[in-house]
Formats: structure tokens, sequence, C-alpha cells
């Protein structure tokens, strides 16, 4: 079992496999210019895979592949399979964008994928477009019905934003709840690769925005997941993420791996450690050594919750996968 610094049981591990994307959501990316980490950079799915079993031997039983969008990492369905062949037990899950689901779900769910999240910010094209600057809603959408279809959990993440996606927050669940999908809202998080003077909506107006229409519970957090949740009287549940006013530290059961095999211990926290020697080393001992120094350095709180301004955070949102 993984302990860190702080008594914290520490059995989740979030694995960006690129930083890469082929969307620009302006909460989350610079339009341009950009320059990424070069290719030859990444760890190859081998390495990542040989840390992956020091971790899981160390306690990790729940994984997420996260990016950038991780289905741009070609053949991701084989990483996915090497995970799930070493632990077939193992709670595997992924974040993506679902522009490439469509082609992907089957793939996916043959290699042992269980669940994943797929962002839908709006239902009208022109504002999905606005938001992920680029014409995105017919693939997500598809993208989300074949996911469906054979047989993946889905959950929807939106972000609402004031001015661009906001009068669509009944709009997005209602089109969550009809495919019986759950869906978390998400407070925009500031960071200062989004783009300038955005604002997001905060739980509190989201929560008044279901109102006006539904009637729902607060039914509270599921296990150490950030979002609060809610349940109407169908018992349909839907959460919301609200960083702002809680800072999920005291129970955060979390470590994140970036594509260049950085491991850190916290979103919003400066203390880092490279993998990467290790594993191409082969050196397992070493790689958990590593992990070790890594939990020992996790921090009470992260830096952002510490920070009275709520300033915007230097790690960008697509390098650790959120
Ligand atoms: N604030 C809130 N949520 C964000 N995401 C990405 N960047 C931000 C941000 N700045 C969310 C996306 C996606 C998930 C990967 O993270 O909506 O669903
Ligand atoms: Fe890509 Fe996700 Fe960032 Fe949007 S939020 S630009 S889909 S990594």
């Amino acid at each position: 079992m993984l302990v860190d610094g702080f008594g914290r049981k520490v059995n989740y591990l979030r694995i960006s496999v690129t930083e890469r994307c082929n969307f620009r959501c302006q909460y989350c990316m610079p339009e341009k210019p950009f320059s990424w980490v070069p290719k030859e950079n990444l760890l190859s799915f081998e390495d990542l895979f040989l840390f992956v079993k020091v971790a899981i031997d160390e306690g990790i039983d729940k994984i997420r592949i996260t990016g950038g969008e991780p289905l741009l990492r070609y053949d991701l369905d084989k990483f996915i399979a090497m995970i799930n062949k070493h632990k077939p037990g193992l709670d595997l899950a992924l974040t993506t964008n679902g522009f490439l689901m469509k082609e992907y779900a089957q793939k996916l769910y043959d290699a042992g994928l269980k669940r994943a999240n797929i962002s839908l910010d709006s239902l009208k094209d022109s504002v999905a477009q606005q938001i992920a600057q680029k014409d995105v809603l017919k693939n997500v959408k598809e993208g989300i019905d074949e996911a469906l279809h054979v047989g993946l959990k889905i959950k929807i993440n939106m972000v609402p934003l004031k001015g661009i996606n906001d009068v669509e927050v009944l709009d997005v669940l209602e089109y969550a709840k009809a495919k019986g999908i759950s869906i978390r809202f998400i407070e925009y998080m500031e960071n200062r690769f989004a783009k300038e003077k955005l604002q997001g909506l905060s739980a509190k107006e989201i929560e008044s925005i279901v109102g006006t229409k539904y009637s729902f519970e607060e039914i509270g957090r599921e296990g150490s997941s950030p979002a609060h949740m809610y349940r109407f009287e169908d018992g349909y549940k839907f959460g919301i993420i609200d960083p702002h006013n809680h800072d999920f530290c005291e129970d955060c059961n979390r470590i994140r791996l970036t594509a260049e095999g950085v491991l850190i211990p916290c979103l919003y926290f400066d203390e880092a450690m490279s993998i990467k020697e290790a594993v191409q080393k082969g050196d397992i001992l070493e790689a958990s050594l590593i992990l070790k120094e890594v939990l020992k350095n996790k921090p009470e709180k992260n830096k952002w919750s510490n920070d009275d301004t709520n300033e915007t955070s230097n790690r960008a949102f697509y390098e650790t996968g959120g």
C-alpha cells in the first residue's frame, strides 16, 4: 500500500500519454504559437508499462489515461490491453474529447477499457466550435453514441463559461440524461494558458440553473472523487466539481505521470521527479524508489488552494491531464 507523508492512501494513478491535442479549448490551451515536446522525448508504451507494473505492485488499483488527447497516441488500445492483461480487475478509465471515439471505441472496449469521460461543452455547432476552436460537435456526438453502443460506461464533462455556453447547462444535462449518462459540471479553473477574461459559472450558479427546472438533493461525494453529487427525484445523478470552494486535498488519493515520464505528486506543485531514466534502463527498484520519494513530497494542500487569490496555475492542464 502506498501512503504519503500525511497518511493519505494513494491508489490512483493518472497517466497523460501525450500533451498534444486536436482541440484548442479556450480554457485549456493557447491558440498559437505552440511548440510541442518532440515526440522522441515521450516514453514508449513499453517504458510506461514498466512503471505501471511497479505502481500496481505498490498498491495502485485505479488508472486513468489522459492527455492532451490520449487517442492521438497511436495504438493506445495496445497500451490499455497491456495493463488489462497484467491486472484484469483494475479500474481502468480514459478521459477524452471524444473526437476520435467513433473509430476507437470498439478497439478500446476489446482491450479492456471500462469507462470513459468525454467532454461536451455545447450542443450547438457554432458554440462547440468557438470553445474548441475547431468544428467538433458532430464527431463528438457520434463518438459518445459509439462508446455507449460498444458497452463503455460514459460520463460527460462540461465547463460552463459565462456568455459562451452558460445558457446550455440544462440542454447538455438533458442530452446526457436522455442517454442514461451522468454529467459533471466543472468550474472553470483559471490558468495562464487559457484565453484571457474567461469566466466560469460557479457551483452555486450551476445549481440554481438546474433548480429552475428540477428538484434534487445533494448527496455528497462518492469516494475520493472531487465531484459533489446531486440526485433528481427520478434517481438520475449529476455532479459539480467546484475547486474554488473545495480543495479536495484532505483525501486526495492520486499521483500523475506525464508523457515524458515526470511523476507529479500534486497538480499545483512544483516538486516532481522523472522516472524516465529508470524505466529506460529497466530499473524496477529505482522506479519504485522514485515513486516513494515523490509520495513523500506530496504536499498537504495544493498551491492553488493555499493562495487566497486563487491565482492561476503554471502547470498546463494539457500536460498533466487535469
Ligand atoms: N478548468 C476546468 N476544467 C478544465 N478541463 C480542462 N481545462 C480546464 C480548466 N481550465 C477539463 C475539460 C475536460 C477535462 C479533461 O478537464 O473539460 O473534460
Ligand atoms: Fe484538448 Fe482537453 Fe485541453 Fe480541450 S481541454 S484542448 S480537448 S486537452
